[in-house]
This record gives structure tokens, sequence and C-alpha cells, in this order.
């Protein structure tokens, strides 16, 4: 008898199996685990994704133009539906390097966040606005083999995150047409579908456009929210047109085939407290339009004299 009770005390006391993580929209209408009971490091205090607060980041000379390697390189790659959103795995010989960085990164996946509306989806925001999606192009330092293994690591820039925050517009975006097109092709979790041949550089803005961005060091934005992250928010958005955004929450489901239908709506995490962490921002192109004037007056008044003279 007492060990019936004991047995039936610690069947009791054994928590009930995690429900896999979701985010909050799946959480209001199905039992899984929403952002508020996400594990691992995710109630900590380096978190992302955070509002950037233009008024408040720290211009940091450090912070020169990216090098983007192998970025246009055409490939045929395939995306995936994974769940939570929609991934593009890239080859690793895909890199970036400067941008402040303390070596070179290599390319993992890319992959996006997004609304079934145009005034929110994306992660960051900025002076508390949001974008109607964002991406993220995930890229570990080049040592490492995989995600995993730079997550093992202790370092709070083993990961490197291109983020791209991405802006409704009335033209349609050429370099996202054929990913945009074969989105009702993989419409539940697992599916998978090949691209026709792109680069990076057919989705990213030009990068003579990429020289200013934000920095700062967080944290993944999904479970285990791993603060291992060194981010990079461009200032300069991705244009879609509002229908492709839109397309996104239309055909694409977080679940299986035949279990009940649940869109992908609102992927994004909510913004995380900055705490005592500052954002630096390149200042290349923002300075030297700022600094001509002043520049040039004395020159000019310099060369009058001297002419004058
Ligand atoms: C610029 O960033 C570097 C590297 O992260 C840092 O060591 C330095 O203190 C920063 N400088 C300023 C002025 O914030
Ligand atoms: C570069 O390395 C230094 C020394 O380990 C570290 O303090 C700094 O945060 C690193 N900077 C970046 C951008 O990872
Ligand atoms: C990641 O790379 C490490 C080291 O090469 C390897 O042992 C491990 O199995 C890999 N993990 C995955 C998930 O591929
Ligand atoms: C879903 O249901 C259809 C029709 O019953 C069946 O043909 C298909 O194999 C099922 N798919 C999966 C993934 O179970
Ligand atoms: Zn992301």
């Amino acid at each position: 008898m007492i060990s019936f009770l004991m047995l039936l005390a610690l069947t009791l006391a054994q928590p009930v199996a995690p429900a896999h993580w979701c985010y909050e929209s799946q959480a209001k209408i199905t039992s899984c685990t929403g952002p508020s009971q996400w594990t691992g490091n995710c109630q900590d205090n380096r978190q992302s994704p955070i509002n950037i607060d233009t008024t408040k980041t720290i211009l940091n000379s450090t912070l020169i133009p990216f090098q983007f390697i192998n970025y246009d390189q055409k490939k045929s790659l395939s995306i995936i539906n994974n769940g939570h959103t929609v991934e593009v795995q890239l080859d690793d010989t895909i890199r970036i390097s400067g941008g402040g960085l303390n070596e070179t990164y290599k390319a993992v996946a890319f992959h996006l966040h997004w609304s079934n509306s145009l005034d929110k989806g994306s992660e960051h925001t900025i002076n508390g606005k949001s974008y109607a999606m964002e991406m993220h192009i995930v890229h570990i330092k080049n040592k490492y083999h995989n995600v995993s293994e730079a997550l093992s690591e202790n370092g709070n820039d083993e990961i490197a995150v291109l983020g791209f925050l991405i802006k409704s517009s009335p033209q349609i975006h050429s370099g996202f047409a054929n990913l945009v097109e074969n989105l009702r092709n993989i419409p539940y979790q697992t599916n998978e579908v090949g691209l026709k041949e792109f680069s990076l550089f057919d989705l990213i803005p030009k990068v003579d456009k990429l020289k200013n961005y934000y920095r700062y060091w967080g944290s993944l934005t999904t479970p285990e929210c791993q603060e291992k992250v060194i981010w990079t928010v461009f200032h300069e958005p991705i244009h879609l047109h509002s229908d492709q955004i839109l397309e996104f929450s239309r055909m694409l489901y977080y679940n299986k085939e035949n279990e009940s239908k649940m869109p992908i709506i609102d992927n994004f995490r909510k913004t995380q407290p900055l705490g005592n962490r500052q954002i630096f921002t390149s200042g290349a192109g923002i300075l030297l339009p700022q600094a001509w004037p002043t520049l040039l007056a004395p020159l000019l008044t310099y060369l009058l004299a001297v002419f004058l003279d």
C-alpha cells in the first residue's frame, strides 16, 4: 500500500512532458509552449530581438563595411517548411568578413518572420516601428561544422546573424519571385521544394546600401535563445510587393499534412528588454555627408583667400 502511494506520488510529481515550443499565435489556439514559457536562456537578460532606439545608438568606427563572399554565387537550393518558418540551407562557401567582426563566418541558412498584415511581422523594431517581415541569414564562425557545435562554445559571438527588415512596396521584387511562387508547394511542416538558381545578392539590397547597420550582442530568437549571437540589422530594408509578403501567411501552415490547419501568422518573437546593453551603428555614409559642409567651408575660404591674394 505504502509503495503504491509512493509510486502514485512519484507519478504525480513527474512534470508533464513539455509540449513543443510555439509562437503566441499558436499557443492561443492549441496546447504548446508559448514564448512566456520558453526554456533555456529565453528568460535571461541579453535577449533578442530588441527595439532599436536610433537616438541612443553609438557611432562606432570599427563597424566598417562587410565583405560578402560568394553572395553572388547562383545555386539551385531547396526551401523547406520547418513548422516555424521557411528555411533555405546555404552552401558553406558563402561567407562574410569585415563588418566589425573578428573573424570570417560561414553561412548556414536563411529564414523569414512575418504576419498576415503589413504593419507587423518583423522581430526587430526601429523606434518602436515594426516592419512587414524580417529575413535572417545565419552564419557561424568558419571553424565550426554546424550550429550545434557553435552553440556548444561559450563566446557571445559564435553565431553572426544578418537581419534585413522587409517593407511593402508597389513593385514586385523579381529576386524573391521564384521563392514566393513556390510557397504554395510547401504548405505543411517538412514539405520541401527545389528553387530555380538564385544567389543571396538577388534577395538583399545592393552592397553599397549595406554600409549602414546596427550592431549589438544578443541571442537566438527561438528556444533555447542562447546568448551567443552577434547581431547586425541593416538600415536599408528589402522591398517586397505587398502580395509577395501576404503570400507567406496565406500559403503556409505550422502543422503537418492531415493535421488541423493553423496558418503561419505572427511567427516573430516580441522585442526583449535592452537592459544595460548598447546598440552601435556604423558610420559609413552618415558621417561623410554631415562632415562635408564643415570641411568644405574652411577649404573654400582658404582657396578663395589664396586666389584673391
Ligand atoms: C566600438 O566597438 C569596439 C568593438 O566592439 C569596442 O571595443 C569599442 O569600445 C567601441 N567604441 C566606441 C566608441 O563605442
Ligand atoms: C572580438 O574579440 C574581442 C576579444 O576576444 C572581444 O572582446 C570582442 O567582443 C570581439 N568582437 C566581436 C565583434 O566579436
Ligand atoms: C556537428 O558537428 C560536430 C563536429 O564535427 C559533429 O560531431 C556533430 O555530429 C554535428 N552535429 C550535427 C547535428 O550535425
Ligand atoms: C494525408 O491524407 C491523404 C488522403 O487520405 C493521404 O493520401 C496522404 O498520404 C496523407 N498524408 C500524410 C503525410 O499522412
Ligand atoms: Zn529568425
